[in-house]
């Protein structure tokens, strides 16, 4: 006879434990036991809880491979659902086998975990039981997890049409979803109590703006509605506000913005010019050109705008970055007057209104939406369909998925679909913002998503106070170390990652999913190197967590000032000097309902509705061995180095940046 003890734990979640039976069934090299009953005195399988069990079987099994958990019925009670974390199976002479498990069981059914050690297909080969194993698993979810077209050009997407259809692996937990429903209902009831959200007007006065949403104030919108008239924070935002990855420096002034330098001259001091200044690489440009034929909708029964415009910044020996010049169309002319802040007061202001306008689009449809949430969709199902659980890369990202399937699925239904919040509350409604996502997809590329390249790309390298860069750089440094601790366990040189099919199968399918297979995007349809490899991982890692926290975590932050971040233009952009006025501004900027509309989405969205998990946590332990637990400490406390000098930098910020401070950092695209 020999004797096994089992351990098992359950999942600490709301309506984790299960009241049905639960028995196991041990698969070892020399055999198979048979179905031992989990049933000891008292309750067996609560939330949290780690129950033990003593089982005999007639043989030693030898070494475990594999552990068959069947939950059946019990008696006359229906079926409950079982959140299951791991088994933990230890043997006769003492050894221990870990089954990382943390999944949901629904209904009666028998599932099969292995035990838990990494290891890619090649480990595998003599293993007839885990070849087996694998494909079947890669099998079943590869049927269980397809992709549709939502729009056309868009990334593909989850083939389901609302979150009940998804497995509650992916869903939201209850805590979670029970949140995001309570903030849904409060900010929807709070807005028409004070009958904001069916008033078509203009606002009276700007601080009328305060009535809104106002009671969630915090020090940075009580900052933003303070300074978001100045020049400086103006340019601030584009390097540390909510999109803070458009702006590019300018190494000549482009022929379709002819700014000279006597239109600037009032800018610069007297002893330099704007020649100079270019020379000096102190120039910098936002140019919102893919917003040029992007179709406007009608809100509230009127027709909106939208218009492409082109802003100058010039970088000053204080180290602030003022606008100096703005063209609000991508065509020069008379009827397209260069704007500058020797202008009258309420010109310069419109002007600057739609260039902060149209980076509201360029930002939520593109850096947000495109860049992070549909990329991060894509690399989830690549990760769920091509990678079984005992891959080393699936123990690595599937933390990094977490309920992105989820919230685009909820997106999708209720915010940038057709009829969404977001149809109703800016200027390119659903139609506008598809043919947006298109053009951005289309024109997207790999070093886009690699921060140092991107950085690079933009000449963006050595620009003071730029925040998103320096908290960014340090972040893509330490999980581009963390990720090369992992691969340097499972990949002992480039040809093992040559040879990794399911490797290879998963970023072939990212590239044909996500990129549409465009091979002008510069992504890799195929990985060579471990170096490739790393740098890949750490993309993937990057653009669920840190990108995604980056352009999401502050959008009510700057956007509850609506002046600040209009979300829609209700005349279209001006084409002579002289004629703005504080009346006619107000006039253009959004009406009272869609102000409170936006407000709306940017607050819900900024708040992760509970149930977090701070980057670098893996409470769910996929791996088992010490060396990939030791990459990982080594991670957290680089993570906890991170979030200390970002915090002592933010003592001395008259607005701290805090949005890629670790523990305010999400593990991956939720919200
Ligand atoms: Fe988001």
């Amino acid at each position: 006879m020999a004797t096994y003890k089992i351990r098992v734990a359950t999942g600490d979640f709301l309506c984790g434990g299960t009241l049905d039976s639960v028995a196991v069934t041990l698969v070892g090299t020399q055999g198979e036991s048979p179905k031992f009953h989990l049933d000891k005195c008292g309750k067996d399988f609560s939330p949290g809880a780690v129950d033990e069990y003593v089982v005999q079987s007639e043989q030693d099994l030898g070494p475990i491979l594999l552990v068959r958990l069947h939950k059946e019925r019990y008696g006359i009670f229906p079926p409950t659902r079982w959140n299951c974390s791991f088994v933990e199976v230890t043997g006769p002479s003492e050894e221990v086998y870990r089954f990382p498990c943390y999944q949901w069981i629904v209904g009666y059914a028998t599932l099969e975990l292995r035990e838990g050690a990494a290891k890619t297909i090649s480990k595998d080969a003599d293993n007839q039981v885990f070849l087996r194993h694998r494909t079947e698993e890669l099998r079943a979810k590869q049927q269980a997890f397809r992709y549709k077209e939502f729009q056309p050009g868009w990334p593909k997407c989850l083939d389901v049409a609302t979150v009940d259809d998804l497995h509650p692996n992916y869903q939201y937990s209850s805590t979670k979803t029970s949140t995001l429903e309570v903030n849904m209902a409060t900010g929807q009831v709070e807005l028409k109590l004070k009958g904001l959200l069916d008033c078509k007007s203009s606002w009276n006065k700007l601080d009328d703006i305060r009535r809104s949403f106002w009671f969630h104030r915090s020090p940075a919108t009580e900052y933003v509605s303070t300074h978001w008239d100045e020049d400086a924070f103006f340019g601030y935002q584009y390097i540390n506000g909510v999109n803070p990855v458009t702006i590019r420096k300018c190494t000549e002034i482009p022929a379709k913005f002819p700014v000279t330098h006597e239109m600037v001259a009032k800018s610069l001091e007297n002893h330099t010019t704007l020649d100079q200044e270019l020379e000096k690489g102190n120039l910098f440009l936002v140019d919102c050109e893919i917003l040029e034929g992007v179709p406007a909708t009608e809100l509230n029964g009127r027709r909106q705008h939208i218009t492409a415009p082109i802003c100058l910044l010039r970088l000053t020996p204080q180290g602030e970055l003022l606008p100096i010049a703005i063209q609000l169309t991508q065509q020069p002319g008379p009827e397209s007057p260069i704007f500058l802040p020797s202008d009258s007061e309420w010109d310069w202001a419109l002007a600057k209104f739609w260039v902060r306008n149209s980076t509201f689009h360029i930002h939520e449809v593109l850096t947000h939406l495109l860049y992070t949430h549909l990329m991060a969709e894509v690399f989830t199902l690549a990760t769920i369909r091509h990678l079984p659980m005992c891959h080393p890369l699936y123990k690595l990202l599937i933390p990094h998925t977490r309920y992105t399937l989820h919230i685009n699925v909820l997106g999708r239904v209720r915010l940038f679909g057709p009829g969404g919040l977001i149809d109703e509350a800016t200027a390119t409604g659903f139609h506008g913002l598809s043919v947006l996502l298109a053009k951005g997809l289309s024109a997207l590329t790999y070093s886009t998503l690699c921060l140092p390249d991107d950085l690079k790309e933009r000449g963006v390298e050595s620009l003071p106070n730029y925040y998103y860069k320096e908290d960014g750089m340090k972040l893509w440094e330490a999980i581009h170390s963390f990720v090369s601790g992992i691969v340097s366990l499972y990949y002992p040189d480039d040809i093992s990652v040559r040879e990794d099919p399911e490797l290879q199968a998963w970023v072939a399918e990212i590239f044909d999913k996500a990129l549409l297979g465009r091979e002008s995007s510069g992504f890799p349809s195929h990985l060579e190197t471990i170096a490739e490899l790393t740098k890949y991982l750490t993309m993937v890692i990057f653009t669920g967590s840190i990108r995604h926290a980056s352009v999401n975590n502050g959008q009510f932050d700057f956007g509850a000032w609506m002046p600040n971040y209009p979300s829609s233009m209700r005349k279209p952009p001006p084409k002579a000097k002289g004629n703005a006025t504080f009346e006619s501004n107000l006039e253009t900027l959004p009406d009272v309902s869609t102000t409170c509309r936006s407000l709306f989405i940017l607050w819900l969205l900024s708040k992760e509705p509970g149930d977090r998990r701070p980057l670098g946590c893996y409470p769910a332990e996929h791996f088992t061995e010490e060396e990939p637990k030791q990459v990982i400490a080594t991670f957290q406390n680089r993570l906890a180095q991170i979030s200390k000098e970002i915090e002592e930098r933010n003592r001395h910020l008259p607005l701290p940046y805090n949005y890629l401070n670790p523990p305010e950092i999400e593990n991956s695209t939720s919200i």
